[in-house]
């Protein structure tokens, strides 16, 4: 979380970005994000749970303009539209993981954050299942690398690994994305 929001800082994003946050869970990013002055902050999760959950930790803390919805980000609604920033810590692993079509739920996956994402908005992926190598794979299309965030890493059998791949990506303009579809 840390990483995430001094990378915004560095990059100076303005604080009233739209950011949407693609399986929030508890929702505590959206927490940090506002305690750090974003403001226009947006957070979805197909399970209600969750969003209840989400719902009463944003109470706690007084955050009532954080908007937190159900949703299901592989048929994403018509309301989820423009961000100039989306996050996702751990969710394009959950969906990786689906027994039921995972291929097909990843390529949705993209196709979703192409819909949501402005061209040229940025994209913040946190992974503890994908290498970088493998995440520039499936976002090739329609995204363009733009940092690495440093993770921790390990040391196992002489050779140095990252148990978690922290990347930031930029949505090509609509141009270049002409092919893609
Ligand atoms: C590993 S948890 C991460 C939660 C949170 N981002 C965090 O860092 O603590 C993955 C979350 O993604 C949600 N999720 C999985 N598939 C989803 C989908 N298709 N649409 C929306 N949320 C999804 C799950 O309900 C869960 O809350």
């Amino acid at each position: 979380m840390v990483r995430i929001i001094r990378w915004l800082e560095k990059q100076k994003v303005p604080l009233d970005s739209s950011v949407l946050d693609i399986g929030t869970g508890n929702g505590v990013l959206l927490i940090e994000l506002a305690k750090n002055g974003f403001t226009n902050l947006t957070g979805i999760d197909y399970s209600p749970s969750a969003i209840q959950l989400s719902e009463k930790v944003r109470e706690k803390e007084g955050m009532s303009n954080i908007k937190l919805l159900v949703e299901d980000f592989l048929a994403p609604s018509a309301e989820l539209l423009g961000f100039q920033i989306c996050i996702d810590k751990g969710t394009f692993d959950a969906v990786s993981l689906n027994p039921d079509n995972a291929v097909g739920k990843r390529k949705q996956y993209v196709r979703s954050l192409c819909s949501v994402l402005k061209p040229e908005g940025f994209f913040l992926i946190t992974s503890c299942n994908w290498t970088k190598e493998e995440l520039l794979n499936e976002f090739r299309e329609g995204f363009e690398i733009v940092e690495e965030l440093p993770t921790p890493k390990f040391c196992f059998g002489g050779r140095i690994g990252n148990s978690v791949t922290a990347l930031v990506f930029q949505r090509k303009g609509d141009m270049e994305n002409r092919f893609l579809h």
